[in-house]
């Protein structure tokens, strides 16, 4: 499989996940719970891994990156709403609007990276390397998933950093700036 149908694959699971979350609206409290752990585990590792091998390979292949940078956002307002969920008896706020909310963001991300990335990312890959994504995303989600908050955070802020400034960290210790 490539890694389109990979995370194609792993969208429709999210969508029948998102159904279950709203339908769960007037379940008990520990079930909510359960749902919402089940849609963490899959969201998080998707999007570290899909961060990692698609958005930042488009980012070194000098493809189109608008896409690239909205889907980070979106990644971090999911998770942000995520976290709302998964504190909202501390919060006190209700559950359903919030419940509701999260999903349309998701299901609005999904769609938007299905129909404006996918063609931008197949048109920048030959078809071997849109296989080679596939097998390194189906290997770091299970790294991801057994990460704790803190570390994913931390990771996702490190797939942010741009190409340059990461390989600058990595080389000799000099700055970008002191190597210009
Ligand atoms: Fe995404
Ligand atoms: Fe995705």
């Amino acid at each position: 499989m490539e890694i389109l149908a990979t995370i194609k694959k792993d969208h429709d699971e999210m969508r029948s996940l998102l159904k279950t979350l709203i339908a769960s609206w007037e379940a008990p409290a520990k079930d909510q719970a359960q749902i919402i752990g089940q849609i963490r585990d899959e969201m998080v590792p998707h999007a570290r891994a899909e961060e990692l091998v698609v958005y930042n390979s488009m980012r070194q292949a000098d493809a189109p990156t608008d896409k690239v940078y909205h889907g980070f956002k979106e990644h971090a307002e999911a998770e942000g709403l995520l976290v709302a969920l998964e504190t909202m008896d501390a919060m006190n706020v209700e559950w359903k609007p919030v419940a509701e909310k999260f999903a349309h963001a998701l299901r609005h991300h999904m769609e938007e990276e299905e129909q404006d990335l996918f063609p931008q990312v197949r048109a920048a890959f030959a078809p071997e390397e849109l296989q080679a994504m596939a097998g390194e995303f189906e290997r770091l989600k299970p790294q991801y998933r057994s990460q704790s908050k803190l570390a994913n955070t931390i990771e996702f802020v490190g797939n942010l950093i741009p190409p340059n400034v990461t390989d600058a960290f990595k080389g000799d210790g000099t700055s970008t700036k002191e190597k210009t």
